[in-house]
């Protein structure tokens, strides 16, 4: 299975997604390819957010080698599950792809969890506070998907 994790910069969540897919995927033994994308320009070729990085490493997870790039329309054939980090990231993947492209493997992420069309909380503008939320959030959400699709 190949797994791509959007967000907005690319530099925040989806980071920290595509960091502890990897990690889980490595300690589950799994054939599984995880990438992340961003579908705003702003942080393209930059380091994840060091709050980001911060809070993977202490979980011993390294995810400095990442950098940003731009969600693309030929994604949409590249991967075979491509989750949303929130629903302006779902609207924007909307944008980039078209009209009519075929958005059958685009999901939010968080509804491999919990409720419907729910969305991880951007913790770009907050305190580094945020960032253990959005992390055990996004944990928890990569464990529901390990255990579905394994
Ligand atoms: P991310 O967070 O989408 O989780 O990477 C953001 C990072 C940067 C900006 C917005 C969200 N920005 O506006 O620059």
């Amino acid at each position: 299975m190949r797994i791509l994790m959007v967000c907005l910069g690319n530099i925040c969540r989806s980071p920290i997604a595509e960091g502890l897919m990897k990690d889980k995927i490595l300690k589950n033994k799994l054939d599984w390819t995880v990438d992340s994308a961003g579908t705003e320009s702003y942080h393209i070729g930059e380091a994840p957010h060091q709050f980001s990085q911060k809070i993977c490493l202490s979980n011993n997870v390294d995810i400095s080698m990442q950098r940003a790039r731009k969600f693309v329309k030929e994604d949409l054939q590249r991967f075979d599950k491509i989750y949303a980090m929130a629903g302006d990231v779902y609207q924007e993947i909307k944008n980039i792809t078209g009209k009519g492209a075929d958005l059958s493997n685009v999901d939010y992420f968080l509804n491999e969890l919990e409720g419907i069309n729910q969305s991880v909380p951007d913790p770009w503008y907050g305190p580094e506070a945020g960032y253990k939320q959005v992390y055990d959030l996004i944990d928890r959400a990569c464990d529901a998907i390990i255990k579905k699709y394994k």
